[in-house]
């Protein structure tokens, strides 16, 4: 069985052809780096524009790339949501139209379960659930507890900005580029972790909700008082970059481990996902090793860290498909998941 996938929540276009639920034949990746870059992050409405120019190209690289034809797909995965609402409808209708002139089946993937799925892809399933699943990406930071694939409910996610999001923002404040996350680990590695005395936020009453937008504002003070400065970006030193990434990526990390060791005593899972493009920074993997030694930790790979379709398509083998009339019909975008709720 060929199961095409396709995302287009945020950034990255995607198109990938799976077959056997974890053999990927091809997973096609157009990043929106260079369009984004200029002005520091992602700007929607140019996102959805890049989205319809390159969808079509993508795809015909993914099923080239796979020496599947058209033809032969036996079924289409989209990413469904969370996301942003107009690059997701490029990919939901595109989908759609497929669907319909392939006349075969369709189905709505969300976005983080695929984020979290991308780390077991091809592990054996037996033993993981119950498990906890972490998801940080530039627009999520949630804690979930996975009964089964399919089950999840909400523990914990962040009341204002998304962990990658505050990567990308002090990258910005220091002057630096987008996507922020590797620039700052790689500043990190160098610099001194306990020269300046970050937090993240607490949310009172919800000991599992994450708040990183204050941490951004204090790192943003804090140069403002070094440097005299009133407007970012800030003109410093490459120590003193190295030592303000390195202060940052502590408490942003000790905040998220913290969270996640307190979630495994409650909830007693058999394992920990992780998921996202935080998931890739090595110190983030090192200090959860060394901190959660008592349960398997799994990390996506590299390639299926970031925005990507292979874990769209390989995903859809646990779901059930509609047919393309009914997949016509009620397949709709949505910028929240619908079917989170609190454990
Ligand atoms: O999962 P992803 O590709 O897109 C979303 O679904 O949002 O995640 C992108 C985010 C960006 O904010 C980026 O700065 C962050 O992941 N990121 C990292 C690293 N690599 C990417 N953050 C910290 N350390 C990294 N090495
Ligand atoms: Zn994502």
């Amino acid at each position: 069985m060929f199961i095409l996938g396709l995302e287009s929540t945020c950034d990255e276009t995607s198109a990938s052809v799976v077959s056997n639920e974890n053999l990927i034949l091809s997973n096609v990746i157009a990043s929106q780096i260079d369009l984004h870059n200029l002005y520091g992050g992602v700007i929607p409405e140019l996102a959805c524009r890049r989205h319809s120019e390159t969808i079509l190209p993508v795809t015909q690289k993914a099923l080239c790339e796979a020496n599947v034809s058209l033809e032969a797909i036996d079924a289409i995965a989209v990413a469904q949501g969370p996301g942003l609402i107009g690059a997701l409808l490029v990919g939901i209708q595109f989908a759609k139209g497929l669907a319909y002139r392939l006349q075969k089946p369709l189905v709505g993937i969300n976005h983080i379960e695929a984020h979290l799925y991308a780390s077991i892809i091809n592990h054996p399933k037996e033993d993981i659930f119950p498990a906890i699943g972490v998801v940080v990406s530039g627009a999520h930071t949630a804690i979930v507890f996975i009964k089964k694939i399919g089950a999840y409910s909400l523990v914990g996610s962040t009341v204002d900005d998304a962990m990658g999001e505050a990567f990308d923002k002090v990258s910005k404040i220091l002057g630096l580029c987008y996507p922020g996350g590797p620039i700052i680990e790689k500043l990190a590695a160098k610099g001194d972790p306990d020269m300046y005395p970050f937090k993240a936020g607490t949310v009172k009453n919800h000991p599992y909700h994450f708040s990183y937008s204050g941490l951004k504002t204090a790192v943003f003070y804090t140069l403002q008082k070094m440097t005299s400065q009133s407007q970012a970006p800030f003109i410093l030193t490459e120590i003193q970059k190295q030592n303000i990434a390195a202060s940052f990526q502590k408490a942003a990390f000790c905040d998220l481990i913290q969270k996640i060791k307190k979630a495994c005593i409650e909830f007693s899972p058999k394992a920990v996902l992780i998921g996202g493009g935080v998931a890739q920074n090595k110190q983030l993997q090192k200090q959860l090793q060394g901190e959660i030694e008592n349960l398997p930790l799994f990390f996506p790979s590299q390639e299926m860290s970031s925005d990507n379709a292979a874990m769209i398509a390989a995903l859809a083998f646990h779901k059930p498909f509609l047919s393309f009339e009914q997949g016509i019909e009620t397949l709709f975008p949505y910028t929240r998941d619908p079917n989170l709720t609190f454990v």
